[in-house]
C-alpha cells in the first residue's frame, strides 16, 4: 500500500528524487529507498539498523512506547493466559491458530520427530566436558543438515514445512542433551507420552536410576517462558536468520546462525547477567550503592534487566512474568529468597527514582526470567540455551515468510568506504 511520498534532495547537485511510503496495517512507515542509489548515486547510512525497515512481516507487532506485543494480531497477554506453547508455534508458523483438531495433528507430528539420529548424538563426545552448552547447540543445530538432507531443499515447500518440524521438535532434545554432556550425566530419551515442557524439564533433570516427578509449577513457568520469547519481530538473531537464508541455505545452518548471534549478552545473555548483578549485590542494604553507580556516567555499571532498545515503557513480558516469578518463588520457599528480596527491592527503588523514571527504564523480561530459571535449578549458562529454545519457531516463521515473500533477494548491504586511496605495492611498476 504506497499513498505518501517522500522527496529527497542532494543539496551538493540540486538533483531530486521522490521515493514513495510503505505503509502496514499498523505503526510506522518506511521510505522505500530502492531507487535512490540509481537516482542519485547515494547510499543510506544505519547502522545498528535504527532507522531501517529490512522486510514487510505479517508475523509480530510491537508498540514500545504503549508497550504493546502482538503475535499474528492477539496480545500477547491473552495468548500467555489462554494458548499453549505449540499453540503459539502453530500460529506463528501457519498464521492463524489451530482447530482442535488441527493442534491434536500438529501435537502428533511434532511427537514424532523428538529423536536425534544416534550418529547426531554421538557428535556431543566431540566436544570438551566443559564446554559451554551454547557452543554444542550451534555445532549440533548447524550439524543437522548433515543428518536430515530429506528437508534440506529450500526450493520445495513441504520440505521447508518437515524441516520446520524437525527444528521445533528437536531442539528440546538437543537442549537437555548440551546440559547432560556438560555435566556427565546419561542423556534421556524423549517420552512421546509427554507433552512438549514436560518432556523438556525429564529430559533436562531426570536420571536412569530413580523415578522423576514433573513439578506443574514448573511446566507452568516454563510453557510462559517459552511463549513470552518465542518471536520479537527483526531482532539481531532473527535478521541473522533471514541474511543467512537469503543466500538459500538451508534452515539448520541458517538457525545455528541465529544461535550463534542470539549467544551475544547484548541479546540473549542478559537474564545471566541480572542473576550475576544480583549475586553480586548480595542483599538489599547495598542496592543503593549499586544504583548510584547505574546513575555515574563514568562508571560502565548498568542495571541488568532494566530498559530496552524498543520498549519505553513496562515490557510487557515483564508484567506478564512477573506474577510468575512471584508464585514460584513463594511456593519454593527460602533457598532463593535472599536474592528474590534484593530483586524485589530493586524493582521498587528503581520504579521510583527519577533517573530511571526519567529515562524509561523499567524492568524487561529478562529481569524476572532469569530469577525463574535459577529457581528451577537450571544453570546460568543454560538460560541462553532455552531462549534459543523458544525462538526457534520465531525463526521459523520468519525465515517461511521470507522464503514465499516475493519481494525476497539475496541480503547484500553496501557500505561508505573510509580506507586508503590506491596505492602501490612497494616495487611494483606503477600501471600506466
Ligand atoms: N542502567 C542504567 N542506565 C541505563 C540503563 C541501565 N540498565 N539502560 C539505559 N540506561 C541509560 C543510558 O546510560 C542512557 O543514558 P544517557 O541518555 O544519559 O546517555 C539512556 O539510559 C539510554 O540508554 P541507551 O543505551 O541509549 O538505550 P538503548 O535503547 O540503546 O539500550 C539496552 C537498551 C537494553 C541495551 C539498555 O537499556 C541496557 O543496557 N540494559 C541493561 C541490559 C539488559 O537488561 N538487556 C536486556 C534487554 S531485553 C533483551 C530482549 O528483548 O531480547
Amino acid at each position: 500500500m504506497t499513498k505518501n511520498t517522500v522527496t529527497i534532495t542532494d543539496n551538493a547537485t540540486g538533483k531530486q528524487v521522490e521515493l514513495p511510503v510503505v505503509e502496514g496495517t499498523m505503526g510506522a512507515s518506511a521510505i522505500d529507498v530502492r531507487s535512490l542509489n540509481k537516482e542519485l548515486g547515494l547510499f543510506t547510512y544505519d547502522p545498528g539498523f535504527q532507522s531501517t525497515a529490512s522486510c514487510q512481516s505479517a508475523i509480530t507487532y510491537i508498540d514500545g512506547d504503549k508497550g504493546v506485543l502482538l503475535y499474528r494480531g492477539y496480545p500477547i497477554e491473552q495468548l500467555a493466559a489462554h494458548s499453549s506453547y505449540l499453540e503459539v508455534c502453530y500460529l506463528l508458523v501457519y498464521g492463524e491458530l489451530p482447530s482442535p483438531k488441527q493442534l491434536e495433528e500438529f501435537q502428533a507430528v511434532i511427537l514424532s520427530h523428538t529423536m536425534l539420529h544416534e550418529g547426531l548424538r554421538r557428535f556431543y563426545g566431540g566436544f570438551r566436558h566443559d564446554a559451554h552448552p551454547m557452543a554444542i547447540m550451534v555445532g549440533i543445530v548447524g550439524a543437522l543438515s548433515a543428518f536430515y538432507h530429506d528437508s534440506t531443499d529450500v526450493t520445495d515447500p513441504s520440505h521447508r514445512e518437515v524441516s520446520a518440524h524437525r527444528l521445533i521438535a528437536k531442539m528440546p532434545t538437543i537442549a537437555a542433551a548440551s546440559y547432560k554432556y556438560s555435566i556427565g550425566q546419561p542423556f534421556i530419551y524423549p517420552d512421546n507420552n509427554l507433552g512438549y515442557v514436560e518432556n523438556y524439564l525429564r529430559m533436562m533433570f531426570a536420571v536412569p536410576t530413580s523415578a522423576y516427578e514433573i513439578n506443574p509449577l514448573f511446566v507452568k513457568a516454563m510453557e510462559l517462558i517459552l511463549i513470552l520469547h518465542a518471536d520479537h519481530e527483526q531482532n539481531a538473531s532473527t535478521s541473522t536468520v533471514r541474511l543467512s537464508s537469503s543466500s538459500g541455505t538451508n534452515p539448520f545452518a541458517s538457525i545455528a546462525a541465529g544461535i550463534a548471534c542470539l549467544w551475544g549478552p547484548a541479546h540473549g545473555g542478559a537474564n545471566e547477567s541480572v542473576i550475576r548483578m544480583l549475586d553480586e549485590i548480595e542483599s538489599p542494604a547495598e542496592i543503593p550503592k549499586y544504583i548510584a553507580r547505574a546513575k555515574d556516567k563514568n562508571d560502565p555499571f548498568r542495571l541488568m534487566g532494566f530498559g530496552h532498545r524498543i520498549y519505553k515503557n513496562y515490557d510487557p513480558r515483564a508484567k506478564i512474568i512477573r506474577q510468575m516469578c512471584h508464585d514460584l518463588l513463594k511456593e519454593l520457599g527460602s533457598e532463593n529468597q535472599p536474592q528474590f528480596e534484593t530483586a524485589l527491592e530493586l524493582e521498587r527503588i528503581a520504579l521510583e527514582d527519577d533517573y530511571f523514571v526519567a529515562k524509561k527504564l523499567y524492568p524487561n523480561v529478562d529481569f524476572y526470567s532469569g530469577l525463574i530459571l535459577r529457581a528451577m535449578g537450571i544453570p546460568l549458562n543454560t538460560f541462553t540455551v532455552i531462549f534459543a529454545m523458544a525462538r526457534t519457531v520465531g525463526w521459523i516463521a520468519q525465515w517461511m515468510e521470507m522464503m514465499d515473500d516475493p519481494e525476497q533477494k539475496i541480503g547484500r548491504p553496501r557500505q561508505v568506504y573510509t580506507g586508503n586511496l590506491p596505492r602501490d605495492y612497494p616495487g611494483a611498476k606503477k600501471k600506466k
